[in-house]
Protein backbone atom coordinates (compact mmCIF):
# COMPACT_ATOMS: atom_id res chain seq x y z
CA UNK A 1 0.00 0.00 0.00
CA UNK A 2 2.94 2.19 0.88
CA UNK A 3 4.27 2.14 -2.65
CA UNK A 4 1.31 4.20 -3.55
CA UNK A 5 2.62 7.25 -4.29
CA UNK A 6 -0.58 9.79 -3.85
CA UNK A 7 -0.32 7.66 0.34
CA UNK A 8 3.05 8.62 1.00
CA UNK A 9 2.17 10.37 4.31
CA UNK A 10 5.04 12.34 3.61
CA UNK A 11 4.22 14.18 1.02
CA UNK A 12 0.76 14.65 2.03
CA UNK A 13 2.31 16.02 5.76
CA UNK A 14 3.96 19.22 3.59
CA UNK A 15 0.86 20.70 2.95
CA UNK A 16 0.08 21.28 6.58
CA UNK A 17 1.18 23.82 9.22
CA UNK A 18 2.72 23.07 12.64
CA UNK A 19 -0.42 24.13 14.44
CA UNK A 20 -2.67 22.05 12.57
CA UNK A 21 -5.07 20.15 14.83
CA UNK A 22 -5.35 16.79 13.87
CA UNK A 23 -8.05 14.42 15.54
CA UNK A 24 -10.43 11.56 15.66
CA UNK A 25 -14.58 11.85 15.94
CA UNK A 26 -17.08 10.05 18.00
CA UNK A 27 -20.63 10.36 19.09
CA UNK A 28 -22.15 9.47 22.45
CA UNK A 29 -24.89 7.42 21.07
CA UNK A 30 -23.22 5.38 18.24
CA UNK A 31 -20.30 4.05 21.19
CA UNK A 32 -21.39 4.40 24.69
CA UNK A 33 -24.33 1.96 25.61
CA UNK A 34 -24.87 1.51 28.97
CA UNK A 35 -28.64 3.60 28.19
CA UNK A 36 -29.84 2.55 31.30
CA UNK A 37 -27.03 3.17 33.68
CA UNK A 38 -25.87 5.85 36.30
CA UNK A 39 -29.48 7.53 35.83
CA UNK A 40 -29.31 8.48 31.90
CA UNK A 41 -32.98 9.22 30.63
CA UNK A 42 -34.10 7.60 27.37
CA UNK A 43 -33.27 9.34 24.18
CA UNK A 44 -35.06 9.70 21.25
CA UNK A 45 -32.78 6.89 19.82
CA UNK A 46 -33.58 4.44 22.54
CA UNK A 47 -36.86 5.17 21.30
CA UNK A 48 -36.84 5.01 17.85
CA UNK A 49 -34.49 1.70 17.34
CA UNK A 50 -37.44 0.04 19.15
CA UNK A 51 -40.27 1.07 16.00
CA UNK A 52 -39.38 -2.23 13.71
CA UNK A 53 -38.07 -1.48 11.08
CA UNK A 54 -36.34 1.44 11.59
CA UNK A 55 -32.64 0.00 12.09
CA UNK A 56 -32.20 -2.59 9.01
CA UNK A 57 -30.05 -5.22 11.44
CA UNK A 58 -32.83 -4.45 14.28
CA UNK A 59 -30.44 -3.40 16.73
CA UNK A 60 -29.88 -0.65 19.24
CA UNK A 61 -27.32 1.36 20.99
CA UNK A 62 -28.02 -0.44 24.21
CA UNK A 63 -24.43 -2.29 24.29
CA UNK A 64 -22.92 -0.48 21.28
CA UNK A 65 -18.97 0.12 22.03
CA UNK A 66 -19.63 -0.51 25.88
CA UNK A 67 -17.27 2.98 25.46
CA UNK A 68 -18.84 4.18 29.12
CA UNK A 69 -17.44 1.31 30.30
CA UNK A 70 -14.27 1.25 28.37
CA UNK A 71 -13.42 5.07 27.72
CA UNK A 72 -9.59 4.82 29.28
CA UNK A 73 -8.77 1.66 26.44
CA UNK A 74 -10.34 3.83 24.02
CA UNK A 75 -8.81 7.08 25.10
CA UNK A 76 -5.03 5.09 25.03
CA UNK A 77 -5.92 3.96 21.54
CA UNK A 78 -7.10 7.71 20.70
CA UNK A 79 -3.33 8.68 21.95
CA UNK A 80 -2.14 5.62 20.31
CA UNK A 81 -2.55 7.38 17.00
CA UNK A 82 -0.18 10.80 17.94
CA UNK A 83 -3.53 13.10 17.39
CA UNK A 84 -3.97 16.46 19.16
CA UNK A 85 -7.59 15.96 19.56
CA UNK A 86 -10.48 14.23 20.56
CA UNK A 87 -14.21 15.16 19.36
CA UNK A 88 -16.95 14.05 21.13
CA UNK A 89 -20.83 14.32 22.05
CA UNK A 90 -22.31 14.94 25.24
CA UNK A 91 -25.70 12.48 25.61
CA UNK A 92 -28.02 15.29 26.91
CA UNK A 93 -30.28 12.51 28.80
CA UNK A 94 -27.33 11.32 30.63
CA UNK A 95 -26.48 14.87 32.11
CA UNK A 96 -30.12 15.79 31.89
CA UNK A 97 -32.45 12.78 31.86
CA UNK A 98 -35.69 14.47 31.46
CA UNK A 99 -34.42 17.90 28.84
CA UNK A 100 -35.23 19.90 31.71
CA UNK A 101 -34.99 20.12 35.83
CA UNK A 102 -32.55 18.24 37.18
CA UNK A 103 -29.19 17.52 36.05
CA UNK A 104 -27.69 13.79 36.98
CA UNK A 105 -24.08 14.18 38.80
CA UNK A 106 -23.08 11.05 37.64
CA UNK A 107 -23.62 11.48 34.10
CA UNK A 108 -22.05 14.96 34.16
CA UNK A 109 -18.94 12.96 36.44
CA UNK A 110 -18.30 10.63 33.41
CA UNK A 111 -17.87 13.55 30.69
CA UNK A 112 -15.69 14.87 33.19
CA UNK A 113 -13.10 11.65 33.79
CA UNK A 114 -13.29 11.65 29.71
CA UNK A 115 -12.07 15.15 29.31
CA UNK A 116 -9.72 15.19 32.45
CA UNK A 117 -8.30 11.48 30.76
CA UNK A 118 -8.19 13.41 27.25
CA UNK A 119 -6.08 16.19 28.73
CA UNK A 120 -4.24 13.70 31.10
CA UNK A 121 -3.21 12.12 27.18
CA UNK A 122 -2.43 15.50 25.70
CA UNK A 123 -5.20 15.60 23.75
CA UNK A 124 -7.45 18.70 23.34
CA UNK A 125 -10.92 17.41 24.12
CA UNK A 126 -13.30 19.07 21.45
CA UNK A 127 -17.18 18.51 22.63
CA UNK A 128 -20.53 18.57 20.92
CA UNK A 129 -23.36 19.23 22.77
CA UNK A 130 -25.94 17.95 20.64
CA UNK A 131 -25.14 14.86 18.19
CA UNK A 132 -28.90 13.97 18.17
CA UNK A 133 -29.87 12.18 21.06
CA UNK A 134 -32.53 14.24 22.33
CA UNK A 135 -34.23 13.29 25.75
CA UNK A 136 -37.27 11.06 24.98
CA UNK A 137 -39.30 13.49 27.57
CA UNK A 138 -39.13 16.50 25.31
CA UNK A 139 -39.82 14.62 22.22
CA UNK A 140 -42.95 14.10 24.13
CA UNK A 141 -43.43 18.05 24.25
CA UNK A 142 -43.10 17.81 20.25
CA UNK A 143 -39.03 18.32 20.46
CA UNK A 144 -37.01 20.10 17.98
CA UNK A 145 -40.17 21.49 16.52
CA UNK A 146 -41.31 22.87 19.54
CA UNK A 147 -39.86 26.69 20.24
CA UNK A 148 -39.75 25.52 23.90
CA UNK A 149 -36.50 23.18 23.11
CA UNK A 150 -34.46 25.78 22.19
CA UNK A 151 -34.47 27.37 26.01
CA UNK A 152 -34.23 23.68 27.39
CA UNK A 153 -31.28 23.49 25.37
CA UNK A 154 -29.53 27.02 26.12
CA UNK A 155 -29.62 25.67 30.18
CA UNK A 156 -28.29 22.55 29.39
CA UNK A 157 -25.78 24.07 26.99
CA UNK A 158 -25.16 26.71 30.13
CA UNK A 159 -24.86 23.74 32.61
CA UNK A 160 -22.38 21.42 30.51
CA UNK A 161 -19.85 24.64 29.91
CA UNK A 162 -19.93 25.84 33.67
CA UNK A 163 -18.93 21.98 34.44
CA UNK A 164 -16.06 21.38 31.76
CA UNK A 165 -15.51 25.03 29.86
CA UNK A 166 -12.40 25.93 31.21
CA UNK A 167 -10.72 22.39 30.07
CA UNK A 168 -12.06 22.16 26.30
CA UNK A 169 -10.67 23.95 23.53
CA UNK A 170 -14.25 23.71 21.25
CA UNK A 171 -17.54 23.51 22.07
CA UNK A 172 -20.31 22.82 18.75
CA UNK A 173 -23.65 23.41 19.85
CA UNK A 174 -24.94 20.72 17.09
CA UNK A 175 -24.03 18.43 14.61
CA UNK A 176 -25.61 18.42 11.56
CA UNK A 177 -29.13 20.04 12.01
CA UNK A 178 -29.93 19.37 7.90
CA UNK A 179 -29.59 16.00 9.30
CA UNK A 180 -31.59 16.10 12.31
CA UNK A 181 -34.51 18.42 10.35
CA UNK A 182 -35.23 16.57 6.74
CA UNK A 183 -34.03 12.69 8.10
CA UNK A 184 -35.65 13.42 11.95
CA UNK A 185 -39.36 15.36 10.58
CA UNK A 186 -38.95 15.04 6.58
CA UNK A 187 -38.40 11.61 5.46
CA UNK A 188 -38.56 10.11 8.62
CA UNK A 189 -35.60 7.44 8.51
CA UNK A 190 -33.97 8.97 11.60
CA UNK A 191 -35.29 9.50 14.85
CA UNK A 192 -37.83 10.62 15.62
CA UNK A 193 -39.31 9.11 12.35
CA UNK A 194 -41.46 12.10 11.47
CA UNK A 195 -42.59 13.08 7.83
CA UNK A 196 -43.61 16.64 7.78
CA UNK A 197 -42.00 19.02 5.85
CA UNK A 198 -43.03 22.23 7.80
CA UNK A 199 -42.36 20.67 10.98
CA UNK A 200 -38.67 19.58 9.43
CA UNK A 201 -38.57 24.06 8.88
CA UNK A 202 -39.21 24.99 11.96
CA UNK A 203 -36.87 22.06 13.88
CA UNK A 204 -34.02 23.74 11.48
CA UNK A 205 -34.70 27.42 12.48
CA UNK A 206 -35.13 26.11 16.02
CA UNK A 207 -31.57 24.44 16.19
CA UNK A 208 -30.28 27.78 14.54
CA UNK A 209 -31.82 29.52 16.75
CA UNK A 210 -30.71 27.60 20.17
CA UNK A 211 -27.41 27.51 18.20
CA UNK A 212 -26.94 31.72 18.70
CA UNK A 213 -28.46 31.64 22.08
CA UNK A 214 -26.25 29.11 23.49
CA UNK A 215 -23.40 30.91 21.94
CA UNK A 216 -24.40 33.64 23.69
CA UNK A 217 -25.30 32.57 27.08
CA UNK A 218 -21.82 30.67 27.31
CA UNK A 219 -19.88 33.76 26.22
CA UNK A 220 -21.81 35.76 28.94
CA UNK A 221 -20.88 33.21 31.64
CA UNK A 222 -17.29 33.76 30.62
CA UNK A 223 -16.75 30.03 28.54
CA UNK A 224 -13.02 30.98 26.86
CA UNK A 225 -13.61 27.43 24.61
CA UNK A 226 -13.99 28.35 20.98
CA UNK A 227 -17.49 28.17 19.83
CA UNK A 228 -19.25 27.33 16.62
CA UNK A 229 -21.27 24.49 15.15
CA UNK A 230 -21.02 21.63 12.72
CA UNK A 231 -22.72 21.06 8.81
CA UNK A 232 -22.84 18.58 6.76
CA UNK A 233 -22.10 20.19 3.00
CA UNK A 234 -21.62 18.72 -0.08
CA UNK A 235 -20.93 20.58 -3.57
CA UNK A 236 -24.30 19.97 -5.53
CA UNK A 237 -23.82 19.56 -8.91
CA UNK A 238 -26.29 19.60 -12.09
CA UNK A 239 -26.62 16.62 -14.02
CA UNK A 240 -25.96 18.77 -17.51
CA UNK A 241 -26.09 22.48 -18.29
CA UNK A 242 -29.95 22.44 -18.68
CA UNK A 243 -31.63 24.80 -17.11
CA UNK A 244 -33.72 22.52 -15.75
CA UNK A 245 -31.01 20.35 -14.06
CA UNK A 246 -29.49 23.76 -12.90
CA UNK A 247 -32.59 24.88 -11.37
CA UNK A 248 -32.83 21.74 -9.24
CA UNK A 249 -28.95 21.78 -8.29
CA UNK A 250 -29.36 25.36 -7.15
CA UNK A 251 -32.24 24.20 -4.73
CA UNK A 252 -30.31 21.61 -3.86
CA UNK A 253 -27.67 23.63 -2.63
CA UNK A 254 -30.33 26.14 -1.05
CA UNK A 255 -31.91 23.73 1.18
CA UNK A 256 -28.35 21.76 2.00
CA UNK A 257 -26.10 24.45 2.36
CA UNK A 258 -27.07 27.82 1.46
CA UNK A 259 -30.25 27.60 4.39
CA UNK A 260 -27.59 27.09 7.29
CA UNK A 261 -24.58 29.10 5.78
CA UNK A 262 -26.46 32.39 4.70
CA UNK A 263 -28.37 32.58 8.18
CA UNK A 264 -25.16 31.95 10.68
CA UNK A 265 -22.77 33.83 8.21
CA UNK A 266 -24.96 36.87 6.79
CA UNK A 267 -28.30 36.43 9.07
CA UNK A 268 -30.89 35.66 6.61
CA UNK A 269 -32.90 33.03 4.76
CA UNK A 270 -31.88 32.21 1.11
CA UNK A 271 -34.97 34.10 -0.18
CA UNK A 272 -34.94 31.05 -3.57
CA UNK A 273 -35.63 28.75 -0.65
CA UNK A 274 -37.87 30.68 1.23
CA UNK A 275 -40.33 30.65 -1.92
CA UNK A 276 -39.74 27.49 -3.11
CA UNK A 277 -41.16 26.37 0.40
CA UNK A 278 -44.13 28.51 0.39
CA UNK A 279 -46.44 27.61 3.59
CA UNK A 280 -43.39 25.56 4.84
CA UNK A 281 -41.76 28.43 5.16
CA UNK A 282 -40.61 28.68 9.02
CA UNK A 283 -42.09 31.45 11.05
CA UNK A 284 -39.37 33.81 11.96
CA UNK A 285 -39.66 36.19 14.89
CA UNK A 286 -38.08 39.79 15.73
CA UNK A 287 -34.72 39.12 16.64
CA UNK A 288 -34.14 35.46 15.44
CA UNK A 289 -31.78 36.15 12.58
CA UNK A 290 -29.75 38.66 14.32
CA UNK A 291 -29.51 35.98 16.98
CA UNK A 292 -28.75 33.37 14.79
CA UNK A 293 -25.98 35.00 13.17
CA UNK A 294 -24.01 35.60 16.76
CA UNK A 295 -20.07 35.42 15.55
CA UNK A 296 -18.94 32.11 15.38
CA UNK A 297 -15.24 31.02 16.48
CA UNK A 298 -15.64 28.24 13.88
CA UNK A 299 -17.14 26.03 11.75
CA UNK A 300 -16.81 22.53 11.25
CA UNK A 301 -17.45 20.55 8.37
CA UNK A 302 -18.44 17.05 7.63
CA UNK A 303 -17.70 15.80 4.40
CA UNK A 304 -18.53 12.37 2.47
CA UNK A 305 -19.62 12.83 -0.86
CA UNK A 306 -21.01 15.30 -3.60
CA UNK A 307 -24.14 15.15 -4.94
CA UNK A 308 -25.35 15.36 -8.63
CA UNK A 309 -28.76 16.16 -9.55
CA UNK A 310 -31.13 16.32 -12.29
CA UNK A 311 -34.07 18.45 -13.07
CA UNK A 312 -36.06 15.23 -11.43
CA UNK A 313 -33.86 14.02 -8.63
CA UNK A 314 -30.52 12.87 -7.58
CA UNK A 315 -28.47 10.52 -9.57
CA UNK A 316 -27.33 7.40 -8.52
CA UNK A 317 -23.99 7.84 -7.73
CA UNK A 318 -23.39 4.14 -9.12
CA UNK A 319 -23.94 5.53 -12.89
CA UNK A 320 -20.67 8.45 -12.22
CA UNK A 321 -17.81 6.40 -12.40
CA UNK A 322 -15.82 6.97 -9.25
CA UNK A 323 -15.70 4.27 -6.73
CA UNK A 324 -18.08 3.43 -3.68
CA UNK A 325 -18.13 3.18 -0.63
CA UNK A 326 -20.38 0.86 1.49
CA UNK A 327 -23.05 3.23 2.23
CA UNK A 328 -23.39 3.79 -1.52
CA UNK A 329 -21.46 7.28 -1.64
CA UNK A 330 -19.31 8.37 -4.31
CA UNK A 331 -15.42 8.58 -3.18
CA UNK A 332 -14.87 12.23 -4.50
CA UNK A 333 -12.07 13.85 -2.96
CA UNK A 334 -12.25 16.96 -5.33
CA UNK A 335 -15.41 17.67 -3.66
CA UNK A 336 -14.01 18.67 -0.59
CA UNK A 337 -11.45 21.15 -2.03
CA UNK A 338 -14.57 22.49 -4.24
CA UNK A 339 -16.64 22.80 -1.29
CA UNK A 340 -14.06 24.97 0.92
CA UNK A 341 -12.96 26.67 -1.85
CA UNK A 342 -16.77 28.47 -2.70
CA UNK A 343 -17.04 28.87 1.52
CA UNK A 344 -14.37 31.04 1.35
CA UNK A 345 -15.31 32.32 -1.59
CA UNK A 346 -19.14 32.97 -0.82
CA UNK A 347 -18.73 34.17 2.83
CA UNK A 348 -16.58 35.69 5.44
CA UNK A 349 -15.71 32.14 7.18
CA UNK A 350 -14.16 32.06 10.99
CA UNK A 351 -12.27 29.38 11.56
CA UNK A 352 -12.89 26.26 9.24
CA UNK A 353 -12.42 22.51 10.64
CA UNK A 354 -13.08 19.61 8.59
CA UNK A 355 -14.98 17.75 11.37
CA UNK A 356 -15.98 14.63 9.92
CA UNK A 357 -14.39 12.74 6.73
CA UNK A 358 -14.07 8.97 6.58
CA UNK A 359 -15.63 6.25 5.16
CA UNK A 360 -17.59 2.62 5.27
CA UNK A 361 -16.32 -0.26 3.82
CA UNK A 362 -17.03 -3.96 4.55
CA UNK A 363 -13.63 -5.02 6.51
CA UNK A 364 -12.16 -8.56 7.17
CA UNK A 365 -10.43 -9.48 10.13
CA UNK A 366 -8.14 -11.70 9.48
CA UNK A 367 -5.38 -12.93 11.90
CA UNK A 368 -5.85 -9.80 14.05
CA UNK A 369 -5.34 -7.75 11.25
CA UNK A 370 -8.04 -5.56 8.58
CA UNK A 371 -6.13 -4.63 5.63
CA UNK A 372 -8.51 -1.98 4.54
CA UNK A 373 -7.15 -0.41 1.96
CA UNK A 374 -10.17 1.51 0.29
CA UNK A 375 -11.10 2.92 3.49
CA UNK A 376 -6.68 4.33 3.93
CA UNK A 377 -7.27 5.83 0.19
CA UNK A 378 -10.24 7.64 0.65
CA UNK A 379 -8.67 9.51 3.84
CA UNK A 380 -4.94 10.13 2.45
CA UNK A 381 -6.27 11.75 -0.56
CA UNK A 382 -9.10 13.31 1.58
CA UNK A 383 -6.58 14.72 3.68
CA UNK A 384 -4.50 15.78 0.28
CA UNK A 385 -7.97 17.50 -1.08
CA UNK A 386 -7.90 19.36 2.62
CA UNK A 387 -4.26 20.47 1.97
CA UNK A 388 -5.43 21.84 -1.52
CA UNK A 389 -8.28 24.05 0.17
CA UNK A 390 -5.45 25.33 2.69
CA UNK A 391 -3.24 26.57 -0.05
CA UNK A 392 -5.65 28.20 -1.95
CA UNK A 393 -5.88 30.40 0.97
CA UNK A 394 -9.42 28.42 2.78
CA UNK A 395 -8.84 29.20 6.89
CA UNK A 396 -8.84 25.76 7.26
CA UNK A 397 -7.33 24.44 10.74
CA UNK A 398 -8.27 21.51 11.65
CA UNK A 399 -9.12 18.09 10.30
CA UNK A 400 -11.09 15.26 12.18
CA UNK A 401 -11.39 11.38 10.74
CA UNK A 402 -15.00 9.87 11.50
CA UNK A 403 -14.43 7.77 13.27
CA UNK A 404 -11.99 6.56 16.07
CA UNK A 405 -14.24 3.13 16.24
CA UNK A 406 -16.43 1.19 13.74
CA UNK A 407 -19.94 2.16 16.14
CA UNK A 408 -24.03 2.31 15.24
CA UNK A 409 -24.54 3.60 12.17
CA UNK A 410 -28.03 4.84 13.09
CA UNK A 411 -30.74 3.65 10.06
CA UNK A 412 -27.96 1.26 8.79
CA UNK A 413 -27.14 -0.44 12.49
CA UNK A 414 -23.68 -2.37 13.04
CA UNK A 415 -23.17 -2.94 9.31
CA UNK A 416 -21.46 -0.53 8.43
CA UNK A 417 -18.37 0.05 9.19
CA UNK A 418 -16.63 3.74 8.90
CA UNK A 419 -13.75 3.42 12.23
CA UNK A 420 -10.39 3.08 11.91
CA UNK A 421 -10.48 0.92 14.66
CA UNK A 422 -12.18 -2.69 14.39
CA UNK A 423 -14.43 -3.54 16.90
CA UNK A 424 -15.91 -7.00 17.22
CA UNK A 425 -19.03 -6.56 18.55
CA UNK A 426 -19.17 -10.36 20.28
CA UNK A 427 -16.13 -9.56 22.44
CA UNK A 428 -15.92 -6.11 22.42
CA UNK A 429 -11.97 -6.30 21.20
CA UNK A 430 -10.34 -3.31 19.41
CA UNK A 431 -8.08 -3.73 16.40
CA UNK A 432 -6.45 -1.26 14.31
CA UNK A 433 -6.92 -1.12 10.91
CA UNK A 434 -3.96 -0.49 8.35
CA UNK A 435 -5.75 2.60 7.98
CA UNK A 436 -5.08 3.89 11.54
CA UNK A 437 -1.64 2.43 10.95
CA UNK A 438 -1.32 4.91 7.94
CA UNK A 439 -2.87 7.77 9.53
CA UNK A 440 -0.08 7.20 12.94
CA UNK A 441 2.58 7.56 10.22
CA UNK A 442 1.18 10.12 8.60
CA UNK A 443 0.81 12.34 11.94
CA UNK A 444 4.60 11.07 12.62
CA UNK A 445 5.83 12.24 8.87
CA UNK A 446 3.81 15.66 9.67
CA UNK A 447 5.42 16.17 13.01
CA UNK A 448 8.56 15.56 11.70
CA UNK A 449 8.07 17.77 8.99
CA UNK A 450 6.46 20.55 10.76
CA UNK A 451 9.37 20.08 12.94
CA UNK A 452 12.39 20.60 10.11
C1 LIG B 1 -22.57 11.85 9.83
C2 LIG B 1 -22.81 11.78 11.32
C3 LIG B 1 -21.97 10.74 12.02
C4 LIG B 1 -21.80 9.49 11.20
C5 LIG B 1 -21.36 9.81 9.81
C6 LIG B 1 -21.12 8.62 8.93
O1 LIG B 1 -23.72 12.32 9.22
O2 LIG B 1 -22.55 13.01 11.92
O3 LIG B 1 -22.57 10.50 13.27
O4 LIG B 1 -22.92 8.72 11.25
O5 LIG B 1 -22.30 10.65 9.19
Amino acid sequence: MQQDPTLDPRAIARLFPRDFTWGVSTSAFQIEGATREDGRGESIWDRFCRQPGAIADGSDGDVACDHYHRWQEDLNLVASLGVNAYRFSVAWPRVQPLGHGAFNAKGLDFYERLVDGCLRRGIAPHLTLNHWDLPQALQERGGWAERDTVHRFVDYAREVARRLGSRLRSITTHNEPFIQSVLGYETGIFAPGIRDRGAAIRVAHHLLLSHGLALQAMRADGVHSDLGIVLNLSPIEPASDSEADRARARLEDGRLVRWYMDPLLRGSYPQDVVEALGADAPRVEPGDMRTIATPLDFLGVNYYSRNVFRADGAVDPHTLGSEITDMGWEVYPQGLTDLLCRLHRDYALPDVYVTENGAAFPDDCVDSRVVDVARTRYIASHIAAAGRALAAGVPLKGFMVWSLLDNFEWASGYAKRFGIVHVDYATQRRTPKASADWYREFLRAERMSAAA
